[in-house]
């Protein structure tokens, strides 16, 4: 299946000149995202991963089904002051401005096998900061996930010390 064929480009958005990947139409194309999630799951299947962790909001849509079908949990990085418990932070730069991101401190356990899912490899800047966070409390990050990758923006140079695999690149 070639999944390009279910992701919308929307023309500039959020600004002009960006020409914006819009996956809201693989989502609603359950023959699309059952098979964009079964790819991340056949591509994590040997690295004994414990748990799922995903970046709000893109990254709970794509890495919480891969959790669930894994039969592993899922652990949410999230924007400031939304997680309830005591947190790690770390701050990142993002494709349009600078932004922090949070996890809770006991989601991850020292020496837990952790997998990253994201919908979109841009700069890098949120991936690099998940991982961050994972490592601060302990965890080793075995894989970075994406459904979508934006090969020219290079996020992949900055994530060279990772397995990164990305199901659609443009
Ligand atoms: C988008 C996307 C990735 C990130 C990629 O999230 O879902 O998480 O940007 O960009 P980067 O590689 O340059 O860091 P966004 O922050 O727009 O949040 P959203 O998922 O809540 O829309």
């Amino acid at each position: 299946m070639n999944l390009k064929d279910s992701i919308r480009e929307i023309k500039d958005f959020p600004k002009p000149g960006i020409g914006f990947k819009d996956i809201t139409t693989l989502l609603s194309n359950g023959e699309a995202f059952k098979f964009a999630i079964d790819e991340i799951i056949a591509d994590l299947k040997d690295k004994n991963v414990d748990v799922i962790v995903g970046p709000e909001a893109r990254g709970f849509l794509m890495g919480t089904p891969v959790a669930y079908g894994m039969g592993i949990g899922f652990v949410p990085v999230r924007k400031p002051g939304k997680l309830p418990g005591e947190v790690e932070s770390f701050e990142y730069g993002l494709e349009y401005g600078t932004d922090t991101l949070e996890i809770h401190k006991d989601a991850i356990k020292p020496g837990q096998r952790v997998a990253i899912v994201d919908d979109l490899l841009a700069t890098g800047g949120t991936m690099q900061a998940a991982a961050k966070l994972i490592e601060k409390l302990g965890g080793e990050v075995v894989s970075m996930q994406f459904l979508i990758e934006l090969e020219e923006l290079k996020g992949s140079d900055k994530l060279s010390n990772y397995h990164v695999n990305s199901l659609v690149k443009y």
